[in-house]
């Protein structure tokens, strides 16, 4: 797929609010610093089309970029800030969950993972809400470019076998570099197969 046009379209709190839901719709989730817009901008092909927010754990917004006029890419805020309340907390879970249960249009959510950490307990406690609530899921390591090959082979492995321990079968799964493009042909290529999926289910 050819990125032609890439737009933003809104920002809101509320699901309610998103655009209507006649198109297919990607989101895009992580822990903050995770490489999301990193990530977003080099799907896209444009350097600052997602901004990198100044003050992380602020942008409690769910964002909509409208792809080549034909799918939605969304950029969810991040998770697991040290220094948020439990009561912002709260609210994120809220806005997220009522984004994830309710978008109509929604083919799949990416959980970014940085592929250089061990498994953290708060990326596989939402991959397995994912699962147990069956959202449908895909996963993308991102900054495979700051490891060692061996290094990043090795932890990409130990996070698989992780996950094979509680998951019958692992999600679509990306391996990515925002810094050399590493994994853009096969997002945007899993993003082109699905689409006609959304189409087919909403005549
Ligand atoms: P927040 O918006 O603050 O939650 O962060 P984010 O998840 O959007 O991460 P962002 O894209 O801003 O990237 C965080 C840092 O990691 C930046 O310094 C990026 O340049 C760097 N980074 C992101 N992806 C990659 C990558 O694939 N390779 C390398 N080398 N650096 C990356
Ligand atoms: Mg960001």
């Amino acid at each position: 797929m050819q990125i032609t046009q890439a737009k933003f379209i809104i920002s809101n709190t509320d699901h309610r609010k998103c655009p209507s839901p006649d198109r297919p719709e990607y989101a895009f989730i992580g822990r903050s610093n995770v490489g999301k817009s990193s990530l977003i901008n080099m799907l896209c092909g444009r350097k600052k089309l997602a901004k990198t927010s100044v003050s992380p754990g602020k942008t409690q917004l769910i964002n909509h970029f409208l792809i080549n006029n034909e799918w939605y890419l969304v950029d969810l805020p991040g998770y697991g800030y040290a220094k948020i309340s439990k009561k912002e907390r709260e609210r994120w879970r809220k806005m997220i969950d009522g984004y994830l249960f309710n978008r109509q249009n929604l083919m799949y959510t990416f959980i970014l993972i940085d592929l250089r950490h061990p498994p953290q307990a708060i990326d596989t406690g939402i991959i397995n809400n994912f699962g147990m609530n069956r959202l449908p899921l895909a996963l993308v390591f991102t900054k495979y470019d700051k490891l060692k090959k061996t290094e990043a082979e090795a932890n990409l492995d130990r996070y698989k076998a992780h996950l094979l321990e509680t998951w019958e079968k692992l999600p679509p799964l990306f391996v990515t570099s925002s810094k050399t493009g590493m994994g853009r042909a096969e997002i945007l290529r899993f993003i082109e197969e699905n689409n006609p999926v959304f189409y087919r289910e909403h005549p």
